[in-house]
This record gives structure tokens, sequence and C-alpha cells, in this order.
């Protein structure tokens, strides 16, 4: 992905601190990061902040998307009911640079009582520095993409 890439970040309250940290960082590195909170710690379903973030990929208002709630689960399950939107977990750096080489993930989703923030940074730079390969990788997503039709 390029710089000015428009990048969605959404959790649920468990994450805000992580998520804001993430903004900052991306933006950093020249992204745009579209934040769309919560930014006040009460308690506030995943479910929600999951669909309103893979709304905005799904719309092509973002390219991409990062999410997080307590252990990336649930918000994880929550973007991909979206049509379009392909998120994948990823507690480690090669399944986040996997997700987008071979599975063409539009999201991911983190987990901050499973990650130290340092940890998710990295995992965030690997997502953002693969590329989808293509080949016969395409066919495979063009499969799951058959799914939602
Ligand atoms: C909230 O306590 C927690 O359930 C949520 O952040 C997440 O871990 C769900 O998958």
């Amino acid at each position: 992905m390029t710089a000015k890439t428009r990048i969605v970040l959404s959790s649920d309250h468990a994450a805000i601190g992580t998520r804001q940290a993430i903004a900052a960082h991306i933006t950093a590195l020249g992204y745009e990061a579209v934040d769309i909170g919560p930014v006040t710690p009460e308690s506030t379903p995943y479910p929600k902040h999951g669909a309103e973030a893979a709304e905005r990929v799904a719309s092509g208002d973002c390219a991409l998307g990062i999410i997080l709630c307590g252990t990336g689960q649930g918000i994880m399950m929550a973007a991909n009911k979206v049509k379009g939107v392909r998120c994948g977990v990823c507690s480690d750096t090669f399944s986040a640079r996997m997700i987008r080489a071979h599975n063409d993930a539009n999201m991911l989703a983190l987990g901050v009582r499973v990650l130290g923030e340092g940890l998710a940074l990295d995992i965030v730079d690997a997502f953002l520095s693969a590329e989808f390969e293509g080949g016969r990788h395409a066919t495979r997503v063009d499969m799951i993409k058959a799914m939602e039709a």
C-alpha cells in the first residue's frame, strides 16, 4: 500500500489506547488514518464497531481497516459479516503478511489482551507492507467472493 492510503480504525472500549497508538504510528508513516472511535471508555459492543469499520472498507471509502477488541476475535467475526470484507485476527507478523499476500485481506483484527503494543505495531507494519500475490491465490479468493454472491 502506498502512502496516503486511507485506513479506517475502530475498536471497542478495551482497545482505545492501542488503537490511538496505531493511528499515530500509521500517520507518521504517511498513511491517512480514519479513526472512527470510540473515544470514551464506557463499555461499547464490538459488533457495532466492527461493522462500522467494515462498511467503510466495503463502500470503498477506505482501502484497508484495522480493528481491535480484547481478543480481536469478536470484532473480526462482525467485520466478516459485511460483504466484500476479508478480515483476519493476527498475533504474529508472518500471519499478518500472509493474509495480505495470499488471502487479499482488507482488514486486520488485533487483540489487545493478547498482544503488547510493540508487537501490535509490528503486526500492523507487516500487514501494510505486504501485497496480494494474485495468481493461484486469486482463484481461491474468488471462491470466497462467490460464496457472498
Ligand atoms: C470485551 O470485554 C471483550 O469481550 C471484547 O473486547 C472482545 O474480546 C470480544 O471478542
